[in-house]
């Protein structure tokens, strides 16, 4: 698990910020050791504090490091979710405890509003594969062809597509154009997995997540033989082999949901490691095994330049106007199809 507070500056431990933390330090307390929390609590309560000065809400994927997650987030979800609650959110100030794609996304449905990334260097392969001249490339080869994006795309690539999509409604996006084929990029794995749960064609470009390619279905399979008795839960950016020894494919909030309800006695998650880390506390029933990779970018958030972001109210995201018009209306058009019921 990633350090707490890194090498920053030590802030000092007083007896109310030990009281004032100690019902979140409950939560975490199986994964973040005694000692380290003496070093995240001064942080949490100086964030605490400079939230409700700047009016800030701070939004947290299901990736982030337990002490973020756990200690200073209002909300936490996945991709799908961060987008849904930073449309609806009425704080002046949204700070993005993830990846940079979803800081700019809630900047893309809140033009006014200031937006923080702690730290503007967490990227995502994904994003990283395309550019928006790549998907005018493809335009001209596959004329009349629609272009889904998965969220983890760039402003500039979401400007170019018709309709976003997350890993939670990809399906149903594909599937709401109504036509016979589509453009679906970046993620080569997810466009397998949505051509395996639909007859619409799909034609894929060559991303993929650097952390859930590197799965394979013999990692997998002697889990399951020295583990007997496990699930294995599986994020659709996984190869399609992995996925075929999956007993659950799903967005990260789709597979906290599936625990809730199936309740199962050991599960294996496929998927980044410190989800199991979050999750484990509200499931004291469930045993967690995971193969254990973590996305370096997810990582580079961390209590201290949460602190420094509220601080400077920087670094602040920001979209050209003339790329964030037509990236909001790929956006929107997605938000817009959460609203119709299934
Ligand atoms: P979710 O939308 O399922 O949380 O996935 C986001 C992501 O980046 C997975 O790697
Ligand atoms: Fe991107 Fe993969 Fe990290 Fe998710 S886990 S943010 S897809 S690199």
């Amino acid at each position: 698990m990633s350090s707490t507070v890194d090498r920053s500056e030590i802030l000092p431990l007083t007896p109310e910020i030990e009281r004032a933390t100690a019902e979140r330090y409950a939560r975490v307390a199986h994964v973040i050791p005694a000692v380290e929390w003496t070093l995240a609590a001064p942080y949490i309560v100086e964030i605490d504090r400079l939230k409700c000065e700047r009016n800030a809400v701070i939004l947290a994927h299901h990736y982030q490091s337990p002490a973020i997650y756990h200690g200073i987030a209002d909300y936490v979800g996945d991709s799908l979710g961060l987008a849904l609650e930073a449309a609806k959110t009425d704080a002046d100030v949204i700070v993005m405890c993830g990846v940079h794609f979803m800081a700019e996304t809630a900047k893309l449905v809140n033009p006014e509003k200031i937006v923080l990334s702690p730290d503007l260097e967490a990227g995502c392969s994904l994003a990283e594969s395309i550019t928006g001249r790549d998907v005018r490339l493809l335009r001209e080869r596959y004329p009349n062809t629609p272009v889904v994006s998965y969220v983890n795309t760039s402003a500039e690539v979401k400007a170019e597509s018709d309709i976003c999509c997350t890993s939670a409604n990809a399906v149903r996006v594909v599937e709401s154009l109504g036509v016979s084929r589509v453009l679906f990029l970046p993620d080569k794995y997810l466009a397998d997995y949505v051509a395996s749960q639909t007859k619409v064609e799909i034609i894929a470009w060559h991303g993929a997540c650097e952390v859930h390619e590197r799965f394979t279905p013999d990692q997998i399979r002697e889990f399951r033989e020295e583990n007997p008795g496990s699930v294995v839960l599986a994020h659709p950016e996984c190869p399609p082999d992995v996925l075929a020894e999956a007993d659950y494919v799903g967005s990260t909030s789709g597979m906290i949901t599936w625990i809730g309800k199936q309740r199962p006695s050991r599960v294996i998650l496929v998927t980044e490691c410190s989800m199991s880390a979050n999750i484990a506390g509200a499931h004291p029933n469930v045993e967690f095994l995971r193969p254990c990779i973590l996305c370096p970018h997810m990582q580079r958030i961390t209590l201290p330049k949460v602190r420094t972001a509220l601080e400077r109210l920087a670094p602040e995201v920001v979209v050209p106007a003339e790329i964030a018009v037509r990236a909001r209306r790929s956006v929107e058009r997605m938000l817009d199809l959460e609203k119709v019921p299934t």
